[in-house]
């Protein structure tokens, strides 16, 4: 079949069966129908590949995988694969990717790959002079890692820089930490970074005849910021009985409540991390490690607050920006050990880190928005019955068109249960039999 325009718009996805929707990706050239094995429970991870990947093995666990469709990267038609058990996340995603569409889609773009090593000197006698000892010998330092790993050094990554700094702790007075900073190219980049913690303390014990202590990688990945943008033209944010320019000052209150309020800004980071997780998650990433460097970030002016920030631009239009720390791989660990991480690589034509955090970082954004959009409006509720519905109607035996219409009678009447479904639909069979 030829392949159809390559477009992450896909009219109608969700309606399709799921044999239909693996069609509908291979006929539009996103993916391959090897490559969709992958997401088989029976052809998913394997039991011998889990045994190598974690300790004291027993078994697998599932999640679902959705598709998040409409988005726009940097120009590019993207579909986006995310595994999360929570309703809502995929459609959320799907539709503001879909109103961002209209105001051009995301741009997205991320600094160089830099990572944080730390490493802790203890007793030092005279901490300033130690300070200026290791930045006196700042190359020489740098350059005794330079045959750390030969690849990453070829790829153009490698140590790039170090700083000193004294920190004061109550418990156990003063010490020295030293950073290390690490470009890791296209690797999350923990192992990297702690082989050359540990390299180097040694000889940052000769410099300072201090003790090193601790020597490991920041989740505080703060070089390694990735940032994305969008416009919604207000036109477009009109819905219902709510005209653009409510939905855009009721979006920025909401916005404006998380940037200033730690309880609100909790469940708003949360929103936005519901998007990246689900990313992560199914490419093998580790989404703790970008979960800790989120909420570290998010309070780095000294009191947690909101990752994004919504605005009513010039034009009158919303406009939205994300920033966070994205320590993201496509090589090493599980992203290259998980054939569904790696299938789901493919889906995105993710070709490097980069490009995988550009997504990700849009995705939270686009996630961010679908939750307040939400909340500003008719409330979250609204939306998860309208899907739950809809599970509901699909459980109870409905096809076709009949799922769209039983949701709709399901949601008017407020009564989504699986009983009232069967005597609709049972009521609609003796009603066609008269006929
Ligand atoms: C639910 O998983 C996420 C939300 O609570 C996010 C938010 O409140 O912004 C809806």
């Amino acid at each position: 079949m030829d392949k159809k325009d390559k477009s992450s718009r896909i009219k109608g996805f969700y309606k399709l069966s799921l044999e239909k929707r693996r069609q509908e990706l291979i006929d539009l050239g996103f993916s391959t129908f090897e490559n969709l094995q992958y997401f088989n429970p029976e052809t998913a991870l394997a039991l011998e590949t889990a045994e190598n990947m974690i300790e004291n093995v027993i078994g697998t666990f599932s999640l679902p995988v959705g598709l998040a469709l409409n988005f726009q990267v940097n120009g590019r038609e993207v579909v986006v694969p995310m595994a999360v058990e929570e309703p809502s996340v995929v459609a959320g995603a799907s539709f503001m990717a879909k109103l961002v569409r209209e105001g051009g889609g995301f741009s997205a773009d991320i600094t160089d790959p830099v990572m944080i090593g730390q490493i802790q000197i203890l007793d030092v006698k005279d901490l300033a002079a130690a300070r200026d000892e290791i930045l006196e010998k700042k190359k020489e330092l740098l350059d005794s890692l330079d045959d750390l790993d030969p690849i990453l050094m070829e790829l153009g990554g490698g140590p790039q820089d170090l700083e000193v700094r004294i920190i004061n702790n109550s418990a156990i007075g003063p010490f020295l930490v030293v950073h290390l900073y690490l470009d890791v190219r296209d690797a999350m980049g923990a192992n990297a970074v702690n082989t050359a913690c540990e390299r180097l303390a040694p000889t940052l014990e000769a410099v300072t005849g201090g003790r090193a202590h601790l020597r490991i990688l920041s989740n505080l990945a703060d070089r390694r910021l990735a940032r994305a943008r969008c416009v919604v033209p207000v036109a477009s944010l009109a819905f219902g009985d709510y005209t653009g320019e409510q939905v855009r000052d009721g979006i920025i209150e909401a916005w404006a409540f998380a940037d200033s309020d730690s309880y609100r800004a909790a469940t708003h980071n949360k929103g936005i991390m519901n998007g990246i997780d689900a990313v992560l998650l199914v490419t093998g990433n580790d989404w703790r490690a970008v979960e800790a460097g989120a909420h570290a970030y998010a309070a780095r002016f000294g009191f947690y607050r909101s990752l994004s920030t919504w605005f009513k631009n010039p034009e009158g239009d919303l406009e939205g920006k994300l920033e966070l720390p994205l320590a993201l791989g496509i090589v090493g660990g599980a992203t290259r050990v998980h054939p569904g991480a790696k299938a789901a690589l493919e889906i995105m034509e993710v070709k490097s880190a980069k490009e995988l955090a550009e997504i990700v970082v849009s995705v939270g954004l686009a996630q961010n928005l679908a939750a307040i959009r939400a909340l500003a409006t008719d409330g979250i509720q609204k939306g998860h019955m309208q899907l739950h519905a809809r599970q509901v109607a699909i459980a109870a035996g409905a096809e076709g068109d009949q799922i769209d219409l039983l949701v709709r009678y399901l949601v008017k009447e407020n009564k989504v249960r699986i009983d009232r479904a069967q005597e609709i639909l049972l009521a609609w069979k003796q009603e066609d039999s008269k006929k």
